[in-house]
């Protein structure tokens, strides 16, 4: 089956890059560890450039990493780049208007590497990220150009997310939601604790969901909820519920897996 999307073109995707990865363990920072001899980042961004909707991905990598990742995306977009000095801007040729994505695994999750092409018309700018997620996602957007005005944030940690999540969201935001997350029923029992790790009591897990990236905005309500943000918050959502944003859910994809253990990562290897 092939499916053929039209360009939009009016999304903006933040892609927080800049975490150590502390819990998978030592070695490079967490985006620039190797999946099937990759790094995350390029699966992260090449899965998101295929979303039609996408017209610029704006990356915050690791402080001292900014060229290097820089240099990293500018292979996997087609046609001629340019590279600026700060922040770091790439942009592709002319795009032909529409997508094909092939059949092979890319529709339904992780899909083959081999299914996914170049990525043209996709406009990349690389920021450097700061000491936390949220700082990370402030710096990058920041750097998005005037003509955005849906705003996704997606985690490179999540290398695998098939494009169609990240349409869906834009989708959600562009029928109207300020604010939209990909979500997930929750599969275990949950029980809260106490200090000591006593049982305090079980969770009623028919109203829990697992909340993933891409999450999606209307720009000018990221912005005031990082403005308003006073202290830190694990996603962005958090963040404009504090400001009274009602926040609309659509499925999540089992695919769009954070990467954060050494099992995880094991997973995701197996995914392809
Ligand atoms: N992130 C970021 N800047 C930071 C911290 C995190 O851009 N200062 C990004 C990560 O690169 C990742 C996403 O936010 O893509 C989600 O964070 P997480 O999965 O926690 O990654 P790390 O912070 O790298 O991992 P750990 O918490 O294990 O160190
Ligand atoms: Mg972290």
């Amino acid at each position: 089956m092939t499916a053929h999307f039209r360009v939009r073109g009016d999304v903006a995707v933040l892609v927080p890059a800049a975490g150590m990865g502390v819990r998978l363990g030592p070695g490079a920072p967490k985006a620039l560890r190797l999946l099937r001899g990759e790094p995350l980042l390029v699966h992260a961004v090449r899965r998101v450039a295929l979303a039609p909707s996408v017209g610029c991905i704006v990356v915050a990598a690791p402080a001292d990493a900014v060229d290097d990742v820089t240099v990293l995306l500018s292979s996997i977009v087609a046609g001629e780049t340019c590279v600026a000095a700060e922040p770091a801007l790439v942009t592709s040729g002319a795009f032909d208007g529409s997508v094909a994505l092939d059949g092979s695994g890319a529709l339904d999750g992780a899909g083959a590497s081999g299914g996914f092409g170049a990525a043209p018309g996709v406009r990349l700018i690389v920021v450097a990220g700061g000491a936390s997620r949220q700082a990370s996602v402030a710096a990058a957007l920041a750097a998005v150009p005037d003509e955005f005005g849906i705003v996704l944030v997606h985690d490179a940690a999540r290398a695998l997310t098939p494009p169609e999540l990240v349409e869906a969201v834009a989708d959600a935001v562009r029928g109207g939601h300020g604010a939209v997350i990909p979500v997930l029923a929750v599969v275990d029992t949950i029980k809260q604790v106490d200090n000591s790790g006593v049982v305090v009591g079980t969770v009623d897990r028919s109203v829990l969901r697992a909340v993933q990236t891409p999450q999606g905005f209307r720009r000018d309500v990221l912005t005031s909820a990082h403005a308003a943000a006073v202290d830190e918050h694990t996603d962005d959502a958090g963040m404009a519920e504090k400001i009274g944003v009602a926040v609309h859910t659509v499925p999540g994809s089992e695919a769009a897996m954070k990467i954060t253990r050494p099992f995880d990562l094991a997973v995701a290897e197996l995914l392809f």
